[in-house]
């Protein structure tokens, strides 16, 4: 495939946008459609690679979905709607469902096989596989469960006390699925507080889940009722926007209906404190929050970066790294060892490229370190095959002084299809 040659703006970005459906929300929407009894309408649905392949997932499960525009609607027949897949899932790229998958399969009394593309076949999945055993379920993998190809066969649960040894909601959310449909109650302790749509969503198709400080409590046997599911736009998608809009002179910018639920919002805390002119309008609290972020080039400074904010940032390093090149003083960021067994080992990936541009930065054993303020080069930079280090090297082009190249720009569809599309419309704005 060609090289991309990215755009260089004029006058800063300008304007508003609606950034597509979030992502995770999209993932569970289309889940719990499929789990639950009656008519499910999403509205906003991110039509992403990644989402796309839950949908064909279910699909073969034997879920009527159908697709609109951006609307998806679900006629689900409840847990014992889903029936034997004749073909294999294959989950493509997506790691939430992977794993969120096979928290509901966890509870069938059926055979079904997972696969995905090779970033898949090399991610952990035994973070998974090893409490779902503890429920009585079958399940395997190579290496001991630990990668795709995956096989369950599923049956009848028992629920578990479990404490996470890492903070990931993907594995939160596996074992909740399971959960729900085990008999008793399963107690799931997280190290740190991890997103909690999944939580969130239960509740909104009618059923019920109990948080105590780092403890979730859920009791199985609970049937789901379909609902009309609104999609807020995606915040780790946004999040490009709002380090283009510092970054970029003469920029101001306007993303509107953000999800700001609050295990995500940890983008909006670094740049605040990293001195920028941020300013966050909530709409609406109720079920997951939404609103208006208002941001506008800034002069900026170099902070830490680590701890409890960590899970609530995690897929936006990649561009807090960029971020950090265009910040005055050291900027370290610590914790975010799970960095490596994302799409890619996002530390490696964001390091090696950045570097090419001339960025200082250095990676360590949890995160990385960036010296700034540099001014950044260009040349020829590749995603490898991350979507989000895709679009951090399409927000570096926009600063550096020659012309940048990426190669393979492709795997930006996973999660922002229509990128490049959005960026355009925010830099001819003016
Ligand atoms: C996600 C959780 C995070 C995140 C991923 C989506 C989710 O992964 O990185 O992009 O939808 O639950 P972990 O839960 O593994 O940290």
């Amino acid at each position: 495939m060609a090289d991309r040659r990215l755009a260089k703006p004029k006058n800063g970005l300008n304007g508003e946008l609606h950034v597509p459906g979030d992502k995770s929300i999209s993932h569970r929407a289309v889940m719990f459609g499929s789990i639950a009894e009656g008519k499910t309408t999403i509205h906003n649905f991110l039509m992403g690679e990644d989402c796309l392949s839950t949908i064909s997932c279910f699909r073969k499960l034997g879920v009527d979905i159908s697709l609109m525009e951006d609307e998806v609607i679900i006629n689900g027949k409840g847990w014992s709607g889903l029936i034997e897949p004749k073909e294999i899932l294959d989950v493509g790229n997506s790691g939430t469902t992977t794993r969120l998958i096979m928290g509901i399969l966890a509870g069938r009394p059926f055979h079904s096989v997972l696969i995905g593309d090779e970033s898949i076949a090399r991610r952990p999945m035994k973070r998974v596989t090893d409490p779902l055993k503890l429920f009585g379920t079958h399940i395997d993998g190579r290496n001991g469960g630990d990668f795709t190809p995956l096989t369950i066969r599923g049956g009848s649960l028992k629920g578990i006390q479990y404490e996470l040894p890492i903070a990931s909601a993907q594995v939160k959310s596996a074992i909740v699925l399971a959960g729900l449909q085990a008999e008793g109650r399963t107690e799931i302790i997280e190290p740190q507080k991890t997103r909690n749509h999944t939580e969130k969503m239960i509740v909104e198709f009618g059923g019920s889940v109990e948080r105590e400080e780092k403890t979730i409590k859920v009791l199985g046997g609970q049937s789901l009722k379909g609902t009309e599911v609104f999609v807020p736009g995606d915040i780790s998608s946004a999040a490009f926007f709002m380090v283009a809009a510092a970054i970029v002179p003469g920029s101001n910018v306007i993303l509107k209906n953000v999800g700001l639920n609050e295990t995500r919002i940890g983008i909006i805390e670094v740049l605040e404190k990293m001195g920028a002119t941020i300013e966050v309008l909530e709409h609406s609290k109720q079920g997951e929050p939404i609103g208006d972020i208002h941001i506008v080039t800034s002069e900026l400074k170099g902070i830490e970066i680590a701890g409890d904010l960590i899970p609530s940032l995690i897929d936006e390093i990649p561009v807090i790294a960029l971020l950090a090149t265009q910040a005055i003083g050291t900027t370290t960021i610590k914790n975010a060892e799970e960095l490596k067994v994302k799409e890619t080992n996002r530390i490696d990936a964001i390091v090696a490229e950045l570097k090419k541009l001339g960025a200082s930065i250095r990676a360590t054993d949890d995160g990385m370190i960036i010296e700034g303020k540099t001014s950044l080069n260009g040349g020829n930079v590749h995603s490898w095959g991350d979507h989000r280090i895709g679009m951090t090297l399409a927000i570096a082009s926009l600063i550096t002084k020659t012309d940048v190249y990426l190669e393979n720009a492709e795997a930006i569809n996973i999660s922002y299809p229509q990128f490049f599309k959005d960026l355009e419309q925010l830099l001819i704005s003016k």
